[in-house]
């Protein structure tokens, strides 16, 4: 390997140079073709990883589980009940014990004092699976991704993520277009928008990249003449229910429908979501939102018509996950 992540934790991807992001992804987009040449060595075998998981999830835990599988180790999954976690144990004294027994701890919570808590304690690499404020492993996938599908150097692609611009997705996509030189707009409302001190890192970073950060509350101008466009969910896990009606107000605007897609001017623009997404009202989530605020029926964040064209790449960013996943595990633990 060309460079040497081993023993790392990933726990924003503050801590990972331009150059070692880019391994990843080449790490990761070597391994996927060894799966699908069925040429994969198992890299991992006799590794045991541990999943945390204090919030849901359908992608993260199945990428690091798939990936611990094809690459040869064990994972413990300790979900959100059945653990002392939190209720008897503390995060330090919790660290020291899965330290003795686990050759990497992967971590999903609130936080991200408290991953890096867990870092600091465990004596193993750490793995942020999604805290309040970062989603590092999403990154590498989204990277993953815009490169399959442009074809571009990263710092040629220009993407704008438009929604709650101060949840994990739009502070970790500012950080990473930073990182790797790329042009990264953030459409958000003011009162929803990254925070002034992450603004002005990773406006340093982008210097030192030879990337642009631009931040504007018009989604319009965010996504004018970008590659890609990212949303998420307008209410994060986490989030008190009763955010919604406040959402709902201030991010109409933020929308990814048709129009919005008319907006970037790029008839090849690609459309990008973490997922879960709220697409139309097929969820109970999505029944309830339709209910309340019957104009969001056919999608909250991302319309149907959007969700279900043939631009929306959003399966594949889900399969990346693994694939990355897999990256970040075999670049630390092999
Ligand atoms: N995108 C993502 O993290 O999905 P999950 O919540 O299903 O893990
Ligand atoms: N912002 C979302 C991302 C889910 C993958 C959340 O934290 O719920």
């Amino acid at each position: 390997m060309a460079f040497n992540l081993k023993n790392r934790h990933l726990l924003s991807l503050a801590h990972h140079s331009t150059e070692e992001i880019e391994f990843l992804v080449r790490l990761a987009a070597q391994l996927k073709q060894a799966k699908y040449s069925g040429t994969e060595q198992h890299m991992l075998t006799g590794k045991n990883i541990a999943l945390i998981f204090e919030k849901a999830s359908t992608r993260t835990r199945c990428s690091f589980e798939v990936a611990a599988h094809d690459q040869g180790a064990h994972v413990t999954y300790l979900g959100p009940s059945g653990s002392h976690i939190g209720h008897k144990e503390s995060m330090k004294d919790t660290a020291r014990v899965l330290g003795r027994m686990f050759d990497g701890i992967e971590y999903r919570g609130f936080h991200q004092s408290v991953v890096e808590e867990l870092a600091e304690y465990a004596g193993v690499p750490v793995f942020n699976g999604l805290t309040d404020e970062f989603h590092p492993t999403q990154m590498l996938a989204d990277a993953l991704t815009m490169q399959e599908h442009s074809h571009k150097p990263f710092h040629h692609i220009s993407f704008a993520y438009v929604g709650d611009g101060r949840n994990n997705m739009g502070r970790s996509l500012l950080l990473l277009g930073a990182k790797l030189g790329m042009d990264v707009r953030i459409g958000a409302p003011e009162g929803l928008q990254p925070d002034a001190d992450l603004v002005e890192q990773c406006q340093k970073w982008a210097e030192e990249s030879g990337g642009q950060v631009f931040v504007t509350a018009s989604a319009e101008e965010a996504v004018r003449d970008v590659d890609f466009i990212h949303t998420d969910v307008w209410v994060s896990m986490g989030e008190p229910v009763d955010s919604w009606a406040e959402r709902v107000d201030t991010l109409v605007p933020f929308q990814i429908n048709d129009d919005l897609v008319r907006a970037t001017n790029n008839p090849r623009v690609k459309i990008m979501h973490c997922l879960p997404a709220f697409h139309n009202s097929e969820t109970t989530v999505g029944a309830q939102i339709a209910k309340t605020y019957p104009q969001l029926a056919n999608g909250v964040e991302i319309t149907e018509s959007v969700f279900e064209s043939p631009a929306c790449i959003a399966f594949d960013q889900a399969e990346n996950r693994m694939h990355t996943i897999k990256a970040v595990l075999v670049s630390s633990l092999a």
